[in-house]
């Protein structure tokens, strides 16, 4: 009788313990939850049912330079940043005097000044221009954009080892801000900048992380199809879209944005930054909104949107570009995939998988397709916990 009063004794002291732990952790949790779970309701309903973002064009717009720029006359209210470029190379698209190369894409790879191996890893894999133009016949220019490395101390060495760098490849396009997260929408205004000064005639403009992997041929092979359809090159942005996110408000993310700077709900509609393409009526129509919207948002991928919103420019998804994802290693993805994030080391071993003639000639005709279908499912729409292309994709 005593033994089981006191073994009843102790049940109800683990289960008090146990509620109370787990009451604990709502309470320190709850928080969170809720700001995320609210943020995500408000987000999605201003974005799909109360609002048309209006607000941007009134909001970002520099009232003084709007006038100016409704004259037409850019260089009279210059540029909102005007950065001086430390490496730069005008002739790079083959703008040399009245020869005017006939460019399909051009690519720019967002590095930073020590990001060294990485930019080489891409010349040696997806980035070497002339395994490009004579294995596809596609002109395709790959570039890389800095600013200055943020640390005074090294800033000197990193800048000669850079100009050796480029003495050799060639392929850096540097101007004189300080490299730093929170100055990424100069980065992005660096390109747009470019584009619009010295490769306007590109077909296609990409934007790209140094630690993303393309699928060149891939993505090549994908371009050529939409110059020959009926639409053509024209108004597209295409990605991976990110659709009614609400801005992050915690103070201790990288992602925060403050209410002073942005006070809705929800971002309009954006491509994730780590790859996306535009043709080029779309990078000029996003080089024009540069030079009259407000670059505060110092999420590069969120400018770009409010950009592209102001300009009447929506974003397209495409299930293979992916935004954090990392495809998974497998013949019956490198048939589809463009892009794929979060890569290092394993670059080479993948580009030389991905392009290898042989990897989908066992996977062709019916059985081929539909075993492929059956692994990517598989692949796909089972639950991981690495993050890969959306179950979608598996049914293209
Ligand atoms: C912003 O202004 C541009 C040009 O004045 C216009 O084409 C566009 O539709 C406006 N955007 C919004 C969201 O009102
Ligand atoms: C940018 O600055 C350079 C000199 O620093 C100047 O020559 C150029 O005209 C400026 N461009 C614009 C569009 O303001
Ligand atoms: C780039 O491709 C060309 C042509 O296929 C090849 O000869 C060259 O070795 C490649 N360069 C690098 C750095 O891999
Ligand atoms: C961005 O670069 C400019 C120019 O070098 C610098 O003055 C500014 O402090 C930088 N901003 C941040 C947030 O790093």
């Amino acid at each position: 009788m005593f033994v089981s009063f006191r073994r009843i004794h102790k049940c109800r002291c683990v289960q008090l313990l146990t509620t109370g732990l787990f009451l604990y952790a709502m309470i320190v949790y709850w928080e969170e939850l809720d700001h995320h779970i609210v943020s995500h309701i408000k987000a999605y309903t201003h974005r799909y049912l109360i609002n048309s973002y209006e607000f941007l064009n009134s909001s970002f717009t520099i009232a003084s330079n709007h006038d100016h720029m409704k004259g037409g006359s850019h260089s009279l209210v210059g540029r909102i940043w005007n950065y001086s470029y430390l490496i730069n190379h005008p002739g790079k698209c083959g703008e040399d005097g009245k020869f005017r190369e006939n460019v399909l894409l051009l690519l720019f790879v967002k590095s930073s000044p020590e990001n060294f191996e990485q930019r080489q890893v891409i010349r040696d894999t997806w980035g070497n221009e002339s395994f490009i133009w004579s294995e596809l016949g596609a002109s395709v220019k790959v570039v890389f954009a800095l600013g200055i490395h943020p640390d005074v101390r090294r800033r000197y060495r990193v800048q000669l080892a850079l100009l050796q760098e480029d003495q050799t490849f060639g392929d850096l396009i540097q101007q004189n801000f300080l490299d730093t997260f929170h100055n990424l929408t100069a980065k992005l205004v660096l390109q747009f900048h470019w584009v619009h000064d010295y490769c306007p005639q590109a077909r296609f403009f990409m934007s790209a992380d140094d630690d993303i992997f393309v699928h060149l041929p891939n993505l090549v092979k994908y371009l050529r199809q939409l110059v020959r359809s009926k639409s053509g090159a024209k108004n597209l942005w295409v990605g991976h879209v990110h659709r009614g996110s609400p801005p992050v408000r915690q103070k201790h993310s990288k992602y925060h944005v403050p209410y002073d700077l942005y006070p809705w709900p929800s971002y309009p509609d954006y491509t994730a930054g780590a790859g996306y393409v535009l043709s080029s009526d779309v990078a000029a129509k996003i080089y024009h909104a540069t030079l009259v919207l407000n670059p505060s948002i110092y999420i590069d991928d969120v400018f770009m949107g409010i950009c592209a919103k102001t300009m009447g420019v929506s974003p397209q998804e495409h299930v293979y570009f992916s935004g954090e994802a990392k495809a998974p290693y497998h013949p019956c993805i490198y048939d589809h995939m463009i892009t794929s994030h979060g890569h290092a080391t394993d670059m080479s071993s993948l580009w030389e998988a991905a392009t290898d003639p042989t990897v989908y000639s066992s996977y062709r005709g019916y059985i081929g397709n539909l075993y492929c279908k059956a692994v990517r499912a598989m692949l796909l729409c089972l639950p991981h916990y690495q993050n890969t292309y959306s179950c979608l994709a598996a049914f293209v």
